[in-house]
């Protein structure tokens, strides 16, 4: 099978495509990325190469028609990552998130169309708005979308449209709504890896407003994982949550890398909250349960940040650059 990748040099491809590398050694595997300031070209370069056996790399836009029209030809699916991935730079410049997130979407689905191939759609939780956190009820497939934030709302744009497409057109496309992943390779302006290499660096996590927001965290593989089931034995048309049972507030997570790294359990600062912070995203994961094998591999929170924490002490060449960035951007909007 021929499987374009798009996105595949951010967080979650690059662990996709080295993953898919050793799962599903028959895949051949295209990455289109945008290289965008997101995008680790070093995550794949143990992968990269010309050989038959080997990724390739095509650097461009998912929003570029023609390239997206040749590259969906040539391949069997598509597996679609590549979006901008965080809420606050879409509070401050959301442009970029419509014309990745929506409109490359939109070219993806038209290719798709006309050359009758096959699209699994990668969004996230957050197109349903957030929770109470005292409700009982958890987000399922049939939960109405509701996003917060421009993020948010470009992403639930996307989903509505491979919908479409899936009524009016009949493509054969699958979507999954995953809940915040953590793992190695995630960029350093997301939550834990800039605790993580905050601490490293002997700077003191930053929690936003109080730091009672619930997420639902899963290990990048889990998620990974879940995308292979459902695309070898989800349903078309289908949408799926995938979710670990993660909940836990930030207040707990930056508590668990403060005792992962020897540090006291008050040694962190409050900070100015994000406008429009989503209080809480909580998973029902039933149907992905019941349809496919798929279950979680890290039950355990704590081993799995602790073997986050151990690749980023390992690996401060590929963070450190990216860190001095994502730091005068957060100065600049005072987090
Ligand atoms: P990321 O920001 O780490 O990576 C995104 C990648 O997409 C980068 O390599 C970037 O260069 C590329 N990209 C951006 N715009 C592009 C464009 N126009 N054309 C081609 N490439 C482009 O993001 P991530 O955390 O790996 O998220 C990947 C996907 O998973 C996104 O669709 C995101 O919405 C979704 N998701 C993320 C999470 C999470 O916790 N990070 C949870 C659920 C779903
Ligand atoms: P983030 O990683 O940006 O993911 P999302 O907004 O998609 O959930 O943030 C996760 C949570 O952590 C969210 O409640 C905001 C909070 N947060 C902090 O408290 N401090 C930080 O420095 C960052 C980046 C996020």
């Amino acid at each position: 099978m021929r499987v374009l990748v798009t996105g595949g040099a951010g967080f979650i491809g690059s662990n996709f495509v080295l993953r898919a590398r050793e799962t599903r050694p028959e895949w051949s595997v295209t990455v289109l990325d945008k290289l965008t300031y997101a995008a680790h070209r070093d995550s794949l370069a143990p992968v990269l190469g010309d050989g038959a056996a080997d990724v390739h790399l095509v650097v461009g836009d998912v929003a570029d028609e023609a390239l997206v029209d040749r590259l969906v030809a040539e391949h069997d699916l598509v597996i679609h990552f590549a979006a901008e991935s965080h809420n606050d730079n879409s509070l401050e410049h959301p442009w970029p998130f419509i014309e990745s997130n929506i409109v490359g979407t939109f070219r993806l689905l038209e290719a798709v169309r006309r050359h009758d191939k096959r699209i699994h759609h990668i969004s996230t939780d957050e197109v349903y708005g957030d929770l109470e956190l005292d409700d009982p009820d958890r987000f399922v497939e049939a939960t109405p979308v509701n996003p917060s934030s421009p993020y948010s709302a470009s992403k639930a744009s996307a989903d509505l449209l491979v919908r479409a497409w899936i009524r009016s057109f009949g493509i054969s496309a699958t979507i999954s709504n995953c809940s915040n992943n953590y793992g190695p390779r995630q960029h350093v302006e997301k939550f834990i890896p800039r605790q993580v290499t905050n601490i490293l660096q002997g700077i003191r996590p930053k929690v936003y407003g109080s730091g009672t927001n619930v997420r639902d965290w899963i290990h990048v593989d889990d998620h990974n994982d879940a995308v292979v089931a459902i695309i070898e034995q989800g349903r078309l048309g289908e949408t799926y949550l995938i979710g670990a049972d993660g909940e836990r507030n930030n207040l707990e997570i930056v508590a668990t890398l403060l005792d992962l790294m020897d540090r006291p359990a008050d040694w962190f600062e409050h900070v100015s909250d994000r406008p429009g912070h989503d209080l809480r995203y909580a998973i029902d994961s039933g149907k992905l349960r019941r349809e496919t094998d798929w279950r979680p591999r890290y039950g355990d929170i704590r081993a799995g940040l602790a073997q986050t924490v151990q690749w980023y002490r390992d690996n401060p060449e590929w963070w450190q650059a990216a860190k001095v960035h994502a730091e005068q951007v957060y100065a600049q909007i005072g987090r």
